[in-house]
C-alpha cells in the first residue's frame, strides 16, 4: 500500500522511547487500576478540556451509558440522537433502555441540526445527544438553548472531537457531560479501550465514579448497582504520554486538510467545511463523492486505502428493527451514507503520501 489509510505503528514509532518509559513505570510499580496514572491523567484531561472533572472509564460506550444512567435516563424515556452517527452513540441509549429518536443532521457539518430537535421532543424527552462527527463541533448554543427551555441534559459524544473548539473554547465542557473514547485509533488513542466523561457537574462526576467501580465509594459496600468499567493504569500511562502531542497532531492534520482544500478538485467531489465558529480537528476528512464505489477501487487500484464512516446508518441496522423505521424516512443520513468516503489524513502521513492522494482523486473519472 503505497498510503496505508491509518499507520497506527508510526505513531508509536515516533514516541517509542517516551511509551517505553511510561510502561516501565507503570510495570514496576505494581499497581495496575485505579491509581496514580489514571489520578493524573484524568487531571491532566480536565485541564485539557477546560472541564472541573475527568473520570476515566473503560471505553466510549461506556462513557455515553454511563453517564445516560447517571442522570436516571432509562425505560421509557427518549434521547435525541442525530440519524447519521456511529452505532455506538445509539447503543448507549439502547443499555439504559432508553429509546433513541432520531434527528437529521445539517448538511454542511455532517452534525445534527438544531432547527430539526424541538419538533422531536416530547413529553418523554430527557436528554440531547449531539455528536461531533469527524472532529467538526456539533453547534452547541442553539442546542443547549433548547435544551435549557424543555429542561433535557445535554450530553456530548465527543469520541471524535479531542482537541476541537466551540467559538474559541475546547469541546469538553459546554454540555452536562461530555464523553470521550481512546480507541486506539482515535485522535487520542490508548493501546487498548479506554474512554472518559467530563463535566462540571460535581455531582456527576462522584456517581460516575461509583458506577465504574460496582457502585462502591468503599471497599465491598454496594450502594448502587454499578459496573466494571475502569480505565487501566497502563492506558492512563500512554495517553499522558501521547497528549503531549495531541496539538502538534491536529495542526498536522488541519494542515492536510487545507491542502487536500486548496488541491482537490471538486468536480464530482464535495469536500468537508469549518463552519465560522468551528476549529475542526479532522479526525476523518470525509468528501462526498455520487460515485463512491468506483472512486474507493480507483483510489485501491493506485494503493491508496479509504474508509467509509460509515456504510449504513444506525435506523437501518438489524439491531434496531425493532424501530420499524422505513429506510427513507431518515433521508439526509441515508444519502450520507451512501457517499461518504474517508480519504487518509492521519498526522503521520508525508507530503509525498499527500500529493499522492490529490493526483489520484485529480484523475479520477467516472
Ligand atoms: C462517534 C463515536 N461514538 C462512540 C464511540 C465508541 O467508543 P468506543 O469504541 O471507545 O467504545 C466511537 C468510537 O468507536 C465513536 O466514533
Amino acid at each position: 500500500m503505497n498510503v496505508p489509510f491509518l499507520d497506527l505503528g508510526a505513531q508509536v514509532r515516533e514516541l517509542r522511547e517516551e511509551i517505553d518509559d511510561a510502561i516501565a513505570r507503570v510495570l514496576s510499580s505494581g499497581w495496575y487500576l485505579l491509581g496514580p496514572e489514571l489520578e493524573t491523567f484524568e487531571a491532566e484531561w480536565a485541564a485539557y478540556t477546560g472541564s472541573a472533572y475527568s473520570v476515566g472509564l473503560g471505553n466510549g460506550l461506556d462513557a455515553l451509558a454511563l453517564a445516560l444512567r447517571a442522570y436516571g435516563i432509562g425505560p421509557h424515556d427518549e434521547v435525541i440522537v442525530p440519524s447519521n452517527t456511529y452505532i455506538a452513540t445509539w447503543l448507549a441509549i439502547s443499555q439504559v433502555g432508553a429509546t433513541p429518536v432520531p434527528v437529521e443532521p445539517d448538511e454542511a457539518t455532517f452534525n445534527i441540526n438544531p432547527e430539526k430537535i424541538e419538533a422531536a421532543i416530547t413529553s418523554r424527552t430527557k436528554a440531547i445527544m449531539p455528536v461531533h462527527l469527524y472532529g467538526h463541533p456539533a453547534d452547541l448554543d442553539p442546542i443547549l438553548e433548547i435544551a435549557r427551555t424543555h429542561r433535557l441534559r445535554v450530553i456530548e459524544d465527543a469520541a471524535q472531537a479531542h482537541g476541537a473548539e466551540y467559538k474559541g473554547r475546547r469541546i469538553g465542557s459546554h454540555g452536562d457531560a461530555v464523553c470521550w473514547s481512546f480507541y486506539p485509533t482515535k485522535s487520542l488513542g490508548a493501546l487498548g479501550d479506554a474512554g472518559a466523561v467530563t463535566t462540571n457537574d460535581p455531582d456527576l462526576a462522584r456517581d460516575l465514579r461509583r458506577l465504574r467501580n460496582y457502585g462502591s465509594t468503599k471497599r465491598y459496600v454496594c450502594e448502587v448497582k454499578g459496573y466494571n468499567s475502569r480505565m487501566e493504569e497502563l492506558h492512563a500511562a500512554v495517553l499522558r504520554v501521547k497528549l503531549k502531542h495531541l496539538d502538534n497532531w491536529n495542526s498536522r492534520r488541519r494542515g492536510i486538510a487545507d491542502r487536500y482544500g486548496r488541491s482537490l478538485s471538486s468536480r464530482n467531489l464535495s469536500l468537508p467545511v469549518e463552519a465560522s465558529w468551528a476549529r475542526h480537528v479532522y479526525h476523518l476528512y470525509v468528501v462526498r463523492s455520487r460515485s463512491r464505489r468506483a472512486l474507493q477501487l480507483h483510489l485501491e487500484h493506485l494503493g491508496i486505502g479509504t474508509i467509509v464512516h460509515y456504510p449504513i446508518p444506525p435506523h437501518e441496522q438489524a439491531a434496531y428493527s425493532d424501530l420499524r423505521m422505513a429506510d427513507d424516512s431518515l433521508p439526509v443520513a441515508h444519502s450520507m451514507h451512501t457517499e461518504v468516503l474517508s480519504l487518509p489524513a492521519s498526522p503521520h502521513l508525508s507530503d509525498s503520501q499527500c500529493q499522492l492522494v490529490i493526483d489520484a482523486i485529480n484523475t479520477f473519472s467516472e
